[in-house]
């Protein structure tokens, strides 16, 4: 099955086309075969206090950000907290958008480099650094994606970051498992699903 959908890999819709064919209970495991997965890492024991450790986002919620936050292939996607790779690697199959990946542990962002080089994905690339800490420089996107990295005054500071980005261009900010904080430059979007929230940034930024 993998050398096949590998044909069609790089043509979204072809690949959107693909996983629609799957039924929604297989399409986690569908895409681990796809993408041909390691084991994720154990966390590194260093994960510093109030970061959470990995869990990879479903493909039914990724689908339900990529369609609530209209993501095309002129966006740039930003997954805040990425893990292995999985959402920015689907979100760019899925779009053809530019997908970058910030990641604080770095077993984590090696593992996504190496996805990215294994599948030949060049608008996919991943930074390791800490999200919440003002020194890391945030990459530029328009849509930023957030499952729960990190809360309170981490995340906090990760909106104070954002806010100047939202100055340059409009952003959506799709948050799966918690709430933006509150901001006066942010407003709800929509909300697709239960466990999902798109916000967008507003002319006051
Ligand atoms: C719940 S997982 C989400 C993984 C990925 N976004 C996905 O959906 O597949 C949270 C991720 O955020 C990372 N993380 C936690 N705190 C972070 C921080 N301060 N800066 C960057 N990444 C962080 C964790 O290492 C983990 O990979």
């Amino acid at each position: 099955m993998r050398s096949a959908l590998e044909r069609g890999l790089h043509d979204a819709a072809t690949f959107r086309a693909a996983l629609s064919d799957v039924a929604p209970v297989d399409r986690d495991s569908w895409l681990d075969l796809v993408l041909d997965l390691p084991e994720p890492p154990a966390d590194e024991h260093q994960l510093p206090r109030g970061c959470v450790p990995y869990l990879p986002c479903s493909v039914e919620t990724l689908l339900h950000a990529v369609d609530g936050a209209s993501i095309t292939a002129s966006d740039v996607f930003v997954d805040v907290g990425s893990g292995l790779g999985r959402a920015t690697a689907l979100v760019h199959l899925l779009t053809g958008a530019t997908a970058t990946g910030l990641e604080i542990q770095a077993c984590l962002a090696q593992e996504s480099r190496k996805l990215a080089t294994r599948l030949r994905l060049a608008r996919v690339t991943t930074l390791e650094g800490d999200a919440s800490s003002p020194a890391t420089p945030m990459p530029r996107g328009s849509v930023f994606f957030l499952y729960c990295p990190f809360s309170g005054e981490r995340l906090a500071r990760l909106f104070e970051t954002l806010e100047p980005l939202a100055r340059a261009e409009p952003l959506r900010i799709c948050c799966v498992d918690m709430a933006a904080p509150e901001c006066a430059w942010l407003s709800p979007h929509a909300a697709p699903s239960e466990n999902l929230r798109i916000y967008r940034s507003t002319k006051r930024a």
